[in-house]
Order: structure tokens, then sequence, then C-alpha cells
């Protein structure tokens, strides 16, 4: 499915969403340039979720942790990466990432190409690219 998101906060409401079809156990990866919004997106997903910390891109430690609340009350982590400024593969065996990939919590990824290379499979993908205008937005989930 193509959306065409024309504000910040048309983003978000996309991303709440698809939030709706992720529980424990996801792993999400977010694809598209800088600027293109997977950011933004990421903060619609946690939105859903009742997120109460700051949800900004992990730019310079790799991963934040958030908590997550479920319709059930029942809380769990979210961890949302950005693999921007990884160089290898081999990079995340260091930093556990295995780990991460539980059943009891939901992965979200920018840049998830390295990921999927360390994992050796595709991760289900939302990708971003830009559209006409400043404000306008292309996002495809499949
Ligand atoms: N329709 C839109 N959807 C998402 N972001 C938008 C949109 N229009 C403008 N923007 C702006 O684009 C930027 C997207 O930034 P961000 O979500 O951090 O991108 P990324 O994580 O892909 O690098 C923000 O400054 C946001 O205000
Ligand atoms: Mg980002």
């Amino acid at each position: 499915m193509i959306f065409r998101s024309k504000s910040t906060e048309e983003t978000m409401m996309i991303a709440k969403e698809l939030a709706e079809e992720l529980k424990p156990g996801s792993v999400l990866g977010l694809k598209g340039n800088l600027g293109t919004g997977k950011t933004q997106f990421v903060k619609g997903i946690c939105k859903y979720f009742d997120v109460k910390e700051v949800v900004n891109s992990p730019t310079f430690i790799l991963v934040n942790e958030y908590t997550g609340t479920d319709n059930e009350g029942k809380k769990f982590s979210i961890y949302h990466f950005d693999l921007y400024r990884l160089n290898s593969a081999a990079e995340l065996s260091v930093i556990g990432f295995d780990e991460y990939i539980n059943k009891n919590s939901i992965v979200l990824i920018e840049w998830p190409e390295l990921a999927e290379e360390y994992l050796g499979r595709e991760i289900e993908t939302v990708r971003f690219d830009y559209g006409d205008g400043d404000e306008e937005r292309v996002i495809e989930v499949n």
C-alpha cells in the first residue's frame, strides 16, 4: 500500500495505523534517505504504544530503549535502532544485536540493510521517499 503523507502529523497517523499490527516479537525496518520521515514514523508508532520517553533518532548510540504499553496495560520494550553510522554487519555482533530480537520486544530499525545482511534474511520493511514539495512524503507499506 502506498500513502502520500502531506504533513508530519499525517505520517504519524499512518504509523499509528500500522502500529496496530505490531506486537512484541515484531521487527520492522525503515528504509529511505535522510529526512524522509523514518524517525517521525517511529514517533507515531511509539505514540500508539503510549511511550513516555522522548523519541529521537539514536544517531550516536545506535539504539534507544522505550517502554511501550499494550491495550491490556502490559509493558514491553521498544528498541529503536538507527544503523546509519554502522560500518559493517559484523559490528552488530559486538553490540549483541541478536539479544534485542526476542518475543518480548518490538524492534524498529532505521537503515536496516546491514541488519538484514547480519541476520541473513529480509526484514519486513516500510519504505520512505520524498514526494512533491517540501512536505510530501511517499510511504510504502507492504
Ligand atoms: N509529510 C512529512 N512526513 C514526515 N516528515 C516530514 C513531512 N513533511 C516534512 N517533514 C519533515 O521532514 C523531517 C523528517 O525527519 P526524520 O523523521 O528525522 O527523517 P529520517 O529519520 O528519515 O532521517 C522532519 O524535519 C519533518 O518535520
Ligand atoms: Mg532518523
